[in-house]
């Protein structure tokens, strides 16, 4: 059974298929014996109105003392309207790191088999500095910023993140053919950390033929370190490499602060259906109970994930299956143990 520990843990249900999943995830976090004393923040497009910005302080600083969260997914307006939340929680919050688990999932089979990779993506910087202005009438600038500390310390990050879980290689990600200054700096940096970890092997890719190599056989990469954006990029085609964004967690993590949640974002075409794939959010949750030390129940509830999954009858409707939400999560709390 679990600690006798009560863990406080700050809850973003976010919005779209994002209460769905975190109900789902709170009921299997409690059906598996973890206390955990949840305190529940808003936070999304809902409530720009009330605080003047999808983030209220109230919420950062919910996070700020509990140093843990689990987050739904919220909406970003495309092309106007409020900053994005997630970018705004990462940036004040510092969660420089961002960290994708990608594994083939036993049991559900998808195009390939063995794949298990983990992305490292940097978090706070790159093109999401929200610095873009207007030059001229049809000409704009977006400024993708790149510092020497983010990649250092992003790079610092992966390698002893690699040492942790026992991995072999860790690749990293760039276009420095084009971008000489800005991912060459990234470059410089990563090479400069790999240097002090002689142990593990390091290789560099430039990004758009990772993207054909991830697809032609991702079982040749094990830790793919990558700046901002190609990493939100490559993680949704990682995502699809093993049954798509309903199946892949993830976690943001600070020096002082990790919030946990899933690659996917709010789903509006079938939010509020019940037919959402509550997976990736139950396994960012299992992420979560390793990092407080609770590894006994993370496991249990991802042993019982992988047993609903391996039946077809079981799954939700994104794996080819009928289920709904709930019907997934009655499932996953039988299968507890
Ligand atoms: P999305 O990830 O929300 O959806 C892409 C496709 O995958 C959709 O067809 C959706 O139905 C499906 N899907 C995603 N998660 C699923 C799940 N758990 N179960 C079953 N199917 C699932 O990406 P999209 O449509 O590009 O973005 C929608 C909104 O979410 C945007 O406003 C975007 O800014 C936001 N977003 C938020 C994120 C976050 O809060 N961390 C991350 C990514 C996007
Ligand atoms: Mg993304």
């Amino acid at each position: 059974m679990s600690t006798q520990r009560t863990h406080a843990v700050t809850l973003l249900a976010g919005d779209g298929i994002g209460p769905e999943v975190t109900e789902a995830t709170v009921r299997v976090l409690a059906a598996a014996g973890v206390a955990i004393e949840w305190d529940r923040v808003e936070a999304g497009g809902d409530v720009v109105a009330k605080y003047g910005t999808p983030v209220p302080e109230s919420a950062l600083q919910s996070i700020r003392r509990r140093g843990l969260a689990l987050k739904g997914p919220i909406t970003t307006p495309v092309g106007e309207g409020f900053r994005s939340a997630n970018v705004t929680l990462r940036q004040n919050l510092d969660l420089y790191a961002c960290l994708r688990p990608v594994k083939s999932i036993p049991g559900l089979p998808t195009r390939f088999e063995g794949v298990d990779l983990i992305i490292v993506r940097e978090n706070t910087e790159d093109l999401y500095s929200g610095l873009e202005h207007r030059v001229c009438p049809g000409v704009v600038e977006s400024i993708k910023v790149i510092t020497e500390r983010a990649c250092l310390r992003i790079a610092k990050f992966a390698f002893r993140m690699a040492l942790q879980r026992g991995r072999k290689k860790i690749t990293a990600v760039h276009k420095a053919n084009i971008m000489k200054l800005s991912d060459g700096l990234f470059l410089e940096c990563c090479r400069r950390i790999a240097r002090d970890h002689r142990d593990i092997e390091y290789g560099e890719v430039i990004v758009d033929n990772c993207a054909m190599q991830l697809v032609r056989d991702p079982t040749q990469f094990d830790v793919l370190l990558l700046e901002n954006l190609y990493g939100d990029i490559l993680s949704d085609l990682c995502a699809g490499l093993v049954g798509g964004l309903g199946v892949v967690p993830g976690a943001n993590i600070g020096d002082e602060v990790a919030v946990f949640e899933a690659v996917h974002g709010s789903a509006p075409d079938i939010a509020g259906k019940r037919l959402a794939n509550p997976t990736a959010l139950i396994l960012s949750a299992v992420e979560m109970l390793h990092h407080v030390g609770e590894s006994e129940a993370g496991e249990r509830i991802e042993r019982a994930v992988h047993a609903v999954l391996g039946e077809p009858q079981l799954r939700t409707r994104d794996l080819g299956g009928k289920a709904t939400t709930d019907e997934f999560t009655e499932s996953v709390i039988e299968r507890l143990g």
